[in-house]
C-alpha cells in the first residue's frame, strides 16, 4: 500500500522528492526478510534463494557463531556499559583485536562499531584542514564521508589509474600531510585497487596509504587474510581497514596497521571515544569466526568456487557482468527501472537479488548485484540461473 505522507509547508519538500524518487524508479523499497540470513530466506512468507546478502561465507546463521555468541552473553552480558576509554574496556574487545592482528599479521589492531565508523574514526585523526587526500573517484560513501569530515583537501583520481594519480600528486604543490586512500574491492564492479602500484608510489613520494578492505576481508588473501596478504604487502600499506559485517557474518570495523597508528586511533578516533563499543555477542561471533578462518580454508574455497561457476554460467547466457574479479557479479542492466523490474521477476520465480541504481551507481549503470556465498549449494546456483535466463530473455536483456 503506497503511504500518504501528512505534511506541512517546512515538510512537503520531501514527500515531492520522494514522488520524484518513485516516478524515476529509484526508491528503494527494502524487503523484509522473516527469516535468519543464509542461503535461503523467507520474504512475505515465501522461501526464496538469496543472492544479495554480503554474507559470503555463510557465516552469519553459522551454529558455531551462534553458540560463541550464547555462551559469552552468559558470562559477559550484553553491552559494553559505555565507550570504552570511559568505563574500561572487556578483555573480550582486546582479545579480539590481538586475535584479528595475529590472523592479519598485522602489527596491531583497533575495532569499531562498524566498517563505516572504521573510516570516520581513521580518516579525521590522521589528516586535518592544510593536508591532501587523494581518493579513488569511486571510493565508498564511508571513506568521502571521513575525507569530508577531516577538512582535508580531497583530490579525486581515475578509479584505479594510478598514472592518473601521479599527475593529481605532481600538481598538487601546496600541502602539508598526504595520504592516498582507495577501496581494495571495489563493491559495485567487484574490481580490486592495484595495490603494489599504488604502494610503489606511495613510497616514492612518502605519503601514507590506506585501503578499505570491507569485501576483502574473508574472501581474498590465503584463508581469508584480506588484500594485503592478497598482495603480500604486509608492513607496506599503512592502514588497512576492513568489516566484521560482510564475511565475518556479524557485525564491526577493523582498522589494522602499525601499533604508532593504531594507538593514536584510541587517543583520536571519534567513534572510538564518543560510541560505545561493539556489543559482547558481535565480538564473541567474530572471535569465533577468527578460529573458523583459521582452522581451514574450505569456506573460502567454497566461495570461490561458486563464483567462479556463476560468473562462468552468466557470460555463457550472454549477461553483461562487467570486470568483476572477485565473487561479486554486476548484472547491468542500464536504466534503473529495467534493474528493477528485473529484481521483482526474479523474486516471483524465488530469487532474491536486489536492483542497485543512483545514487549508489552512477545513473545508466543500474544493475543488479549477485553476491555469491559458501552457503549457496549446487542446486542453489543452478535454480538461480534458470531464474536469470528466463526473466533476461522475457526482458529482453539476452
Ligand atoms: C568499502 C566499504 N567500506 C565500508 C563499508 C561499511 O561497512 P559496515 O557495514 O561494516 O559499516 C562498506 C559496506 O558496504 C564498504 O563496501
Amino acid at each position: 500500500m503506497p503511504v500518504e505522507y501528512v505534511t506541512d509547508s517546512k515538510t512537503q519538500w520531501i514527500a515531492d522528492e520522494i514522488a520524484a524518487l518513485k516516478e524515476q524508479g529509484l526508491f528503494n523499497t527494502i524487503r523484509t526478510v522473516e527469516s535468519a540470513m543464509d542461503a535461503h530466506i523467507v520474504i512475505d512468507g515465501r522461501h526464496v534463494i538469496n543472492m544479495c546478502a554480503n554474507n559470503y561465507l555463510g557465516l552469519a546463521n553459522h551454529p558455531r557463531l551462534k553458540e560463541a555468541a550464547k555462551r559469552a552473553i552468559d558470562q559477559w552480558g550484553i553491552g559494553p556499559g559505555a565507550v570504552r576509554s570511559i568505563a574500561g574496556t572487556m578483555s573480550l574487545h582486546v582479545q579480539l583485536e590481538k586475535r584479528l592482528a595475529e590472523f592479519k599479521h598485522a602489527e596491531a589492531v583497533i575495532t569499531f562499531q562498524s566498517g563505516f565508523n572504521a573510516n570516520l574514526a581513521t580518516i579525521p585523526a590522521l589528516v586535518g584542514k592544510g593536508d591532501v587526500i587523494f581518493s579513488d573517484q569511486l571510493n565508498h560513501a564511508s571513506i568521502i564521508d571521513g575525507c569530508r569530515l577531516s577538512r582535508a583537501t580531497i583530490v579525486a583520481y581515475e578509479h584505479n589509474n594510478v598514472d592518473n594519480l601521479r599527475r593529481k600528486i605532481a600538481e598538487t604543490s601546496e600541502y602539508g600531510r598526504r595520504i592516498i586512500i582507495t577501496d581494495g574491492v571495489f563493491s559495485m564492479d567487484g574490481d580490486i585497487a592495484p595495490l603494489p602500484e599504488l604502494y610503489e608510489v606511495a613510497r616514492e613520494h612518502e605519503i601514507l596509504l590506506m585501503v578499505d578492505d570491507a569485501h576483502g576481508e574473508g574472501v581474498l588473501g590465503r584463508g581469508g587474510r584480506g588484500i594485503v596478504d592478497h598482495f603480500d604487502l604486509h608492513g607496506k600499506v599503512d592502514i588497512e581497514v576492513g568489516t566484521m559485517s560482510k564475511a565475518f557474518g556479524v557485525v564491526g570495523g577493523i582498522v589494522a596497521g602499525k601499533q604508532v597508528i593504531i594507538d593514536w586511533l584510541r587517543q583520536r578516533g571519534r567513534p572510538f571515544l564518543f560510541s560505545s563499543a561493539m556489543t559482547v555477542p558481535d565480538v564473541a561471533a567474530c572471535l569465533e569466526a577468527v578460529d573458523i578462518l583459521e582452522q581451514s580454508d574450505e569456506l573460502v574455497t567454497r566461495l570461490w568456487s561458486n563464483a567462479d561457476f556463476f560468473k562462468q554460467e552468466m557470460k555463457t547466457l550472454g549477461f553483461d557482468i562487467g570486470s568483476s574479479v572477485t565473487p561479486i557479479v554486476p548484472v547491468m542492466l542500464g536504466e534503473a527501472p529495467v534493474a528493477q523490474e528485473f529484481s521483482r521477476k526474479l523474486l516471483e520465480k524465488g530469487v532474491f537479488a536486489m536492483a542497485i541504481g543512483y545514487p549508489t551507481v552512477p545513473k545508466g549503470k543500474a544493475r543488479i548485484r549477485v553476491m555469491n556465498s559458501a552457503a549457496h549449494s549446487q542446486n542453489d546456483l543452478e535454480q538461480a540461473l534458470a531464474a536469470f535466463e528466463s526473466v533476461g530473455k522475457e526482458l529482453g536483456v539476452i
